[in-house]
């Protein structure tokens, strides 16, 4: 796990922080990810094992890939052809001499890919979905962000005169972000939901209401949470009517400003990225109800787009 980690035993939850990690090769942050999916502590090559001495100066040493606390064992990736193998093998042979008690594993190629079918690959990646031109906001981007948001938030609420906080997320973009931001606020919160009827040409300017408030909000401090600001035109409607409802305080909070197509000026009081006039997707985001489950905030290949427009007909963009 590369910012946070939580490990759960019966009696204890231990949180390991740790640095945002660079991997060497892909099948390494594959591997962590299928570790991160099963919440599976780990560690990227936490420790150098020297192997032979030339007097005081290490000759030779060897770093395994991950180390895997919960079970104190090494894990050594590799999918390397056969003539490196054994190079590898030969290192591995050394440190199991000098080092009796390390546990050590070796995956090669084929453990590897069994081990993949087995989890069903992991999470998507950018590279393993078909269609994504690029990522805009990767996983690590969008977990620092809501984590710095979520405290400018709690600064900003604690010790508010109102009748405590209320999220109101509007459907389905939000649930991504609502997750995780409401995880980062360290005030008690209630959260709401609302659903909002897409744009539709034939229903121009008549934004519905598909699903209200659970609970009245007169006199909360409430903080509308939005997946993304386009032109303005929902989270303008949002504001009046929420506005109505006499709440003691609102404000918005969007993860995402696209504000070069801004129709309409909406006051945004909290925003996670500034992005360019293109249409992404993940996070929350779809294009035609998919990739909302991807953890990273990409655009689609134009051609890919529009093959899949002209193949499935209009695009809702809720
Ligand atoms: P508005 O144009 O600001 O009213 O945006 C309304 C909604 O359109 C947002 O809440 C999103 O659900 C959707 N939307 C706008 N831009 C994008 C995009 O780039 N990707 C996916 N959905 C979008």
């Amino acid at each position: 796990m590369a910012t946070k980690k939580t490990r759960a035993s019966a009696e204890s939850v231990e949180i390991i922080e740790g640095p945002v990690v660079r991997f060497a090769h892909q099948s390494e942050e594959d591997f962590a990810r299928i570790l991160d999916f099963y919440g599976i502590a780990w560690k990227y090559e936490p420790r150098t094992f020297p192997l032979k001495w030339d007097g005081e100066r290490i000759a030779e040493a060897f770093t395994p890939d991950f180390y895997l606390p919960d079970i104190d064992t090494y894990i050594e990736l590799t999918t390397l052809r056969q003539p490196l193998m054994t190079e590898k093998h030969r290192k591995i042979r050394t440190l199991r001499e000098l080092y009796p008690d390390v546990e050590i594993k070796l995956l090669n190629k084929r453990d590897y890919l069994r081990l993949l079918a087995k989890y069903g690959f992991g999470p998507p990646t950018p590279k393993s979905i078909e269609g994504i031109h690029r990522v805009l906001v990767s996983q690590a981007q969008l977990r620092r962000r809501v984590s710095e948001l979520g405290a400018q938030i709690s600064k900003d609420y604690a010790g508010s005169p109102g009748e405590g906080l209320v999220l109101v997320g509007v459907l389905k973009g939000v649930a991504c972000f609502m997750a995780d931001l409401m995880r980062r606020i360290s005030l008690p919160v209630a959260i709401d939901f609302m659903a909002i009827s897409s744009y539709d040409s034939t229903e121009a300017g008549n934004v519905r209401i598909l699903k209200d408030l659970d609970e009245s909000i007169e006199g909360r401090d409430v903080l509308i949470v939005e997946d993304i600001v386009d032109t303005g035109m929902t989270l303008n409607h949002l504001l009046a009517y929420l506005k109505a409802r006499e709440p003691s305080s609102l404000k918005v909070c969007t993860l995402l400003d696209k504000r070069a197509r801004r129709l309409v000026d909406v006051p945004l009081d909290y925003v996670g990225f500034e992005i360019p006039d293109e249409f992404v997707i993940g996070y929350g985001l779809d294009f035609r109800q998919l990739y909302r489950n991807l953890d990273f905030i990409a655009t689609l290949k134009p051609e890919w787009m529009e093959a899949s427009a002209a193949q499935q007909g209009k695009q809702s963009p809720k």
